[in-house]
């Protein structure tokens, strides 16, 4: 029998999707069972409460969560994010209830003994409820209260060789794609460098010293698994410099609709009935570059024009393969909607090295200079996309030393302004304003 009513809740069940009111309620009812004897270190019926306090904004309209609060682990500024129930006296059981970001395995692979582990310690010391993974890519775990905060986070670092994530002014965890562990198409090895950025900057991680949040985020190539371009402030994206890789004979295999070379890996088969592969419409003319061009039994590809979109090498994996010369490429300031709208990464280095033998010095020194000017001109919760907005992509490129590139423009002659600097012209110029102003006397 359950400890609130929640007509309101109940009704979001209803609807085609796996319901986390269902999830709930379930949690619930195992809490109360109590088969396996867990010494609940947090209110036995803390779920039912959660379902309750939720119901009980449906009717209202409004949340009955208090928003924020400081509370943490000793030398930590950040990884735990503080929840206080505002009716505390009809709801006990979520009077706090923190949320722990854990900082997720790169490529989030985990072995069944790690996650029962996981799990076991959360039901013991907190709800049990978790969000495997949130939008960050954290673990995250759902509920417990202050005291508790302090004995998970012993048991994960102590015993499970595992740390707390980012959250607040830091950087957050970093996350990728699976990459070269599984993926023929990953262009660098993510899971390595997300190891590397996440251990190099544990400072960042941890002790808030930034403007406002800040993430990485990496996929192997321009598929773009993880969303790195629009959800990250600095987005590593594999590529590659020299040409695809072309097999003449499984390109025919495709075009005479051989059984062994379904398009697409035969990804969309169930579907429906797609008909027979027209390499024409579903390639050639998709190409956003309009590169492509295939004649007497020859597939072409004009590289140099070629984008990297992925979307040949996707429809004829077994014909097309990514180039040899690989990287990636970093792109940055992308955000979700708090202020300007929703914006997605502008490319600042179209290739890069991805090299772990020299402990990545190409990437670090691009981050680096990066948080360095971020750091000293950020407004306080000024995302680095809303600093390139206010400051011009021209102020990103002079504090990384980049050289403009035309990869850098958008759209062509859109701005008539171009201011040079004495610097930039060869024998540069001498001007003097006081000089100049006498003949412009008002
Ligand atoms: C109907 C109720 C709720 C809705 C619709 C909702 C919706 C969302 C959405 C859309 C996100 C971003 C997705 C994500 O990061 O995974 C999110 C994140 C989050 N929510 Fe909720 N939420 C609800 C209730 C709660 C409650 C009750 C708590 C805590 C008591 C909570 C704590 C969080 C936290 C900590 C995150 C960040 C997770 C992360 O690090 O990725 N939410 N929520
Ligand atoms: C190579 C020389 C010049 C360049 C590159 C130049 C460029 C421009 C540009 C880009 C605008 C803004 C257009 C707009 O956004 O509406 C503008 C406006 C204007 N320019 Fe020039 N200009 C030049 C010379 C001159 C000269 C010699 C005069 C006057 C004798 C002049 C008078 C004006 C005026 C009055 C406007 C404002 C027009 C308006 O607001 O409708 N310009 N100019
Ligand atoms: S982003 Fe590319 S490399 Fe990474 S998993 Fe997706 S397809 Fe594979
Ligand atoms: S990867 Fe994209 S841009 Fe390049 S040839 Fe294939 S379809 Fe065209």
């Amino acid at each position: 029998m359950a400890k609130h009513e929640t007509p309101f809740l109940d009704q979001l069940e209803s609807g085609p999707w796996p319901s986390f009111v269902s999830d709930l309620k379930q949690q619930a009812e195992v809490r109360a069972k109590n088969e396996e004897g867990v010494e609940f270190q947090i209110p036995q019926d803390c779920v039912d409460d959660l379902l309750g306090v939720l119901e009980l904004s449906y009717k209202h309209g409004r949340t009955h969560w208090k928003h924020g609060g400081i509370v943490g682990v000793f030398g930590y500024g950040g990884g735990v994010i503080g929840r206080y129930c505002d009716q505390p006296e009809l709801f006990p059981g979520v009077e706090h209830f923190h949320t722990m970001r854990v900082n997720q395995p790169a490529g989030k692979y985990y072995t069944t003994d790690y996650l029962r582990k996981l799990t076991k310690l959360w039901d013991f010391r907190g709800s049990g409820v978790t969000n495997m993974h949130g939008a960050t890519g954290d673990i995250i775990l759902l509920g417990t209260t202050t005291p508790q905060l302090e004995e998970v986070f012993w048991t994960l670092t102590h015993d499970y060789g595992q740390d707390l994530g980012g959250s607040g002014s830091n950087l957050r965890t970093p996350a990728d794609c699976l990459g070269q562990s599984r993926c023929e198409y990953a262009c660098y090895d993510t899971n390595a460098m997300v190891h590397f950025l996440t251990n190099e900057y544990q400072d960042e991680l941890h002790r808030p010293a930034f403007p406002y949040k800040f993430k990485f985020k990496l996929d192997g190539c321009p598929n773009c698994c993880v969303a790195s371009i629009a959800r990250s402030d600095m987005s590593f994206i594999g590529t590659w410099k020299d040409n695809i890789r072309i097999d003449q004979d499984a390109v025919n295999k495709y075009v005479e609709n051989d059984a062994a070379y379904p398009a697409n890996a035969g990804a969309f088969k169930g579907s429906k009935d797609w008909g027979p592969f027209d390499l024409e419409k579903e390639v050639l003319s998709l190409c956003p570059t309009k590169c492509m061009m295939f004649k007497d039994k020859k597939l072409f590809i004009d590289d140099a024009n070629c984008t990297r979109c992925m979307h040949c090498i996707n429809v004829m994996p077994r014909a097309l393969k990514i180039g040899k010369e690989t990287g990636c490429s970093i792109l940055c300031g992308a955000k979700a909607p708090i202020l300007d709208g929703a914006q997605m990464g502008s490319l600042l280095v179209p290739f890069i090295e991805v090299n772990p033998d020299n402990d990545y010095e190409a990437i670090t020194e691009v981050i680096e200079n990066i948080w360095d000017w971020w750091m000293e001109e950020g407004k306080n919760r000024e995302r680095l996309g809303e600093l390139i907005m206010r400051q011009g992509f021209q102020k990103l490129l002079e504090v990384t030393g980049i050289d403009a590139v035309p990869q850098h423009v958008q759209y062509p002659r859109t701005n008539p302004y171009i201011f040079w600097k004495e610097d930039e012209v060869e024998g540069g110029w001498e001007r003097d304003v006081e000089e100049y102003r006498k003949h412009h006397l008002r």
